[in-house]
């Protein structure tokens, strides 16, 4: 066991965000263009034993949960191998996964199997005519069927994420909460970040947390759950109509929660980001194939940690979205 991932604002990293391919099935507009953008090379894509390997690295740094992202990451063929080599590491972490459903109903129970806990799907709107103009697919049956396999499969507790945005789906907020209640999923509601292929971002359009709550006040009751239970969570949870069930808010950009931040993230083609919106990466790949040890990659780890800022920075003046894409990124 080596030490844990401390940076110089005293944050201990815990959590590790992996993307396992940048390929998705959705073009939802706050990430990607229609015609995509250009996909890594195959070959600098990690295998998955070197994913692996760099997740036994991880645990051995005091990563205890490794949440798979992409794209999406069931457009992953081995995604189960993944999940399986991850949940035989030492220290175990608790496996989770953050997709957009599709082809979920297929796989679900196979990735319970293989030892993932959760997942959290990404659902805008029950509207099939929405879902198209936002995700550019005709394929809201599809997550919907991915969101029940995966209760079924007790990849549970389900949460669902939503994004908001002006004059498209900022009106299905009730419905969806009533939804998510119905079922018995935990709805978070996310404010949209700079970090969409097009950089077409702007503040005004964002809906904020506030204005969520605005959206949902007149239907439900919601009360602020005491700030101690939130630990290095995004989302702020409420309670709705007396409790038990919440409903969340990720509220980003005006509210942002860097303070108690403690992700880091490793690309699909092997570099580490320390935030989100890290300007630079850390390179593992290169030293990984070149025959460096599991010292030096943990060493790597350890740096790119060392250098992460104290917060986003999307409220300061000069402020600038990360080269990197959403979809390449996984949120
Ligand atoms: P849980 O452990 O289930 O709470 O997962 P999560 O909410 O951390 O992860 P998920 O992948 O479901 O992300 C939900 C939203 O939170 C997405 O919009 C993410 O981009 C955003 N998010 C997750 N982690 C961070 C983070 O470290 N910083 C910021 N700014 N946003 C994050
Ligand atoms: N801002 C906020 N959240 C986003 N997501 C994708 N793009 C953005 C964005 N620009 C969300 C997706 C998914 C999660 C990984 O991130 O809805 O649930
Ligand atoms: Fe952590 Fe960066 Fe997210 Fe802030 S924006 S919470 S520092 S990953």
């Amino acid at each position: 066991q080596r030490g844990p991932l401390i940076d110089r604002y005293g944050r201990v990293h815990r959590d590790l965000r992996i993307s396992v391919t940048d390929r998705c099935s959705l073009r939802c507009t706050y990430c990607m263009p229609e015609d995509g953008v250009p996909w890594l090379p195959r070959l600098t894509m990690l295998t998955t034993p070197e994913v692996i390997r760099l997740g036994g690295i991880a645990v051995s740094l005091g990563i205890e949960e490794i949440r798979l992202t992409g794209g999406e990451p069931l457009l992953r063929r081995d995604l189960v191998d993944v999940v399986a080599g991850l949940a035989a590491l030492d220290p175990a972490p608790e496996i989770s996964m953050t997709t957009n459903g599709i082809g979920l109903d297929k796989t679900a129970s196979a990735l319970r199997e293989a030892g993932m806990t959760r997942v959290n799907v990404s659902l805008d709107t029950l509207r099939r005519e929405t879902f198209i103009q936002l995700a550019k697919r005709d394929r809201l049956h599809d997550t919907l069927s991915g969101v029940r396999a995966a209760a079924e499969a007790g990849l549970t507790p389900v949460k669902l994420n939503t994004v908001l945005m002006r004059g498209i789906n900022d009106i299905d907020a009730p419905d969806l909460l009533a939804f998510a209640l119905e079922h018995g999923y935990e709805l978070r509601f996310i404010e949209q970040m700079p970090l969409d292929a097009q950089h077409r971002w702007d503040r005004s359009q964002m809906i904020t947390g506030e204005e969520i709550l605005a959206h949902l006040r007149p239907r439900f009751d919601l009360e602020p759950m005491p700030d101690e239970s939130r630990g290095s969570a995004p989302a702020e949870l409420f309670l709705v109509n007396g409790g038990p069930a919440t409903v969340g808010v990720i509220a980003s950009v005006t509210m942002p929660f860097c303070g108690t931040c403690d992700r880091v993230r490793l690309t699909a083609d092997g570099q580490v980001r320390n935030c989100l919106f890290a300007a630079g990466e850390t390179d593992l790949r290169t030293p990984l194939r070149d025959g460096a040890s599991d010292d030096e990659l943990a060493q790597i780890f350890r740096d790119s940690i060392g250098a992460k800022l104290p917060g986003h920075g999307i409220n300061e003046p000069h402020f600038l979205q990360p080269p990197r894409p959403m979809s390449a990124i996984g949120g």
